[in-house]
């Protein structure tokens, strides 16, 4: 006969709600690389809490499938916070590119510096010790105090926003209903075991709670739901009509020189991609317009190559806005040096260069043959 794997952990009664829901999890919790599983808790491994930040960190915005690859890349590298504290930002910066919000990246060493420096390495172990970081929200803040400090915290994510509507019953719109489900949740949040009690809610709702069909049949929580009952639960959560996308246009220059090489610069390290790598671009507007050679940047013009447009723009989304960038392409002969605060980057180093995705797109399309 094998063990009750459950049966040495402290638990909420069996039959309130969070009870039903950490014995779902003790079964169903998904498997995630940043994430230490009841059991294997139990037998004595440690939950990290550098781990826990870096993949809350990578997890904003960004899907689990996404952050995979890079958190097991950030862990393999700097393995410690303070090995990510005396890393070089450059390196930072291009280990992140793809994820987005690169000011994520730029906290997250503020972040490793600050832990190795003023608190000896060790996360604060509060939610407001650890908002007092950079790049730590409220959001974070109780991720965290949860997950690696079993604090009782209310961590409220967006599956975590369509469980408790759900469960609820909230039909207040989001984002205005978001401190009526604060309440909520703090209210189901268990004294033992909330770190497991966060990440079960974050599981059901990445689960069988799906935003357009749950599947209530499987639900562990199905009879306390109360949209289930109203026969709702597809409708919620409401939300608030979203504004619509502007478009901005720009033109982005691919340029190479007789080796092959390409013509980079880095982003100002404040602002949108701040601190990210691109080919050199015009400044972006909506009334802008994309065949206009008098909006080459001045180092580059200087340069005369002869430019040529190719066919096929490349969109990307941002939060605020959609952009559209008409590709120009040149070559130059010989191997002249870069302008001031440009590099020429070989093809088969750009893999490793800290370009955004959006830029990746446009050198794509202008280096294709
Ligand atoms: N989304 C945000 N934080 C998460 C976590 N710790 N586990 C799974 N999904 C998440």
């Amino acid at each position: 006969m094998t063990a009750d794997p459950t049966a040495s952990r402290t638990a909420p009664p069996a039959n309130s709600l969070a009870g039903t829901l950490l014995a779902w999890y003790d079964r169903h919790a998904r498997t995630l690389p940043w994430r230490v599983l009841p059991a294997d808790r139990d037998a004595g491994e440690i939950v990290d809490p550098y781990r826990v930040w870096l993949s809350e960190i990578m997890l904003q915005q960004t899907t689990v499938q996404a952050v995979k690859p890079y958190f097991e890349a950030f862990t393999r590298r700097w393995p410690d916070v303070r090995d990510l504290a005396e890393a070089h930002e450059e390196d930072v910066m291009k280990a992140w590119a793809g994820l987005g919000y690169y000011s994520r990246a730029r906290n997250l060493k503020a972040c490793a510096e600050t832990v190795a420096r003023e608190h000896g390495g060790h996360f604060p172990d509060t939610e407001a010790g650890l908002l007092a970081l950079p790049g730590i929200g409220p959001y974070t803040a109780a991720a965290i105090a949860a997950i690696a400090f079993d604090r009782p915290a209310a961590v409220v994510d967006g599956n975590v926003e369509r469980v408790i509507s759900r469960l609820r019953a909230i039909e207040t719109p989001l984002p205005a209903a978001k401190p009526e489900i604060r309440i909520a949740t703090a209210e189901l949040v268990p004294n033992e075991r909330p770190g497991d009690f966060a990440q079960a809610m974050m599981d059901l709702g990445a689960s069988l709670c799906s935003p357009r069909r749950p599947a209530c049949a499987l639900c562990p929580c199905v009879d306390a739901c109360a949209a289930h009952k109203a026969g709702i639960a597809e409708t919620l959560p409401k939300k608030a009509p979203k504004q619509p996308k502007p478009t901005r246009r720009g033109m982005a220059f691919v340029l190479r020189r007789g080796d092959g090489a390409v013509l980079l610069r880095r982003r100002p390290p404040k602002g949108l991609l701040g601190g990210m790598s691109e080919p050199p671009v015009s400044a972006w507007g909506e009334t802008a317009t994309q065949d206009d050679l008098a909006q080459v940047p001045d180092a580059i013009a200087r340069l005369t190559p002869e430019w040529q447009r190719i066919a096929g723009d490349v969109r990307h989304t941002f939060t605020h806005f959609h952009l559209e960038l008409a590709i120009w392409r040149a070559e130059l002969k010989g191997t002249p040096d870069a302008p001031d605060g440009h590099w020429w980057s070989d093809p088969q180093d750009l893999d490793s260069e800290a370009l955004p995705t959006v830029m990746r797109k446009a050198l794509a399309a202008g280096l294709r043959v």
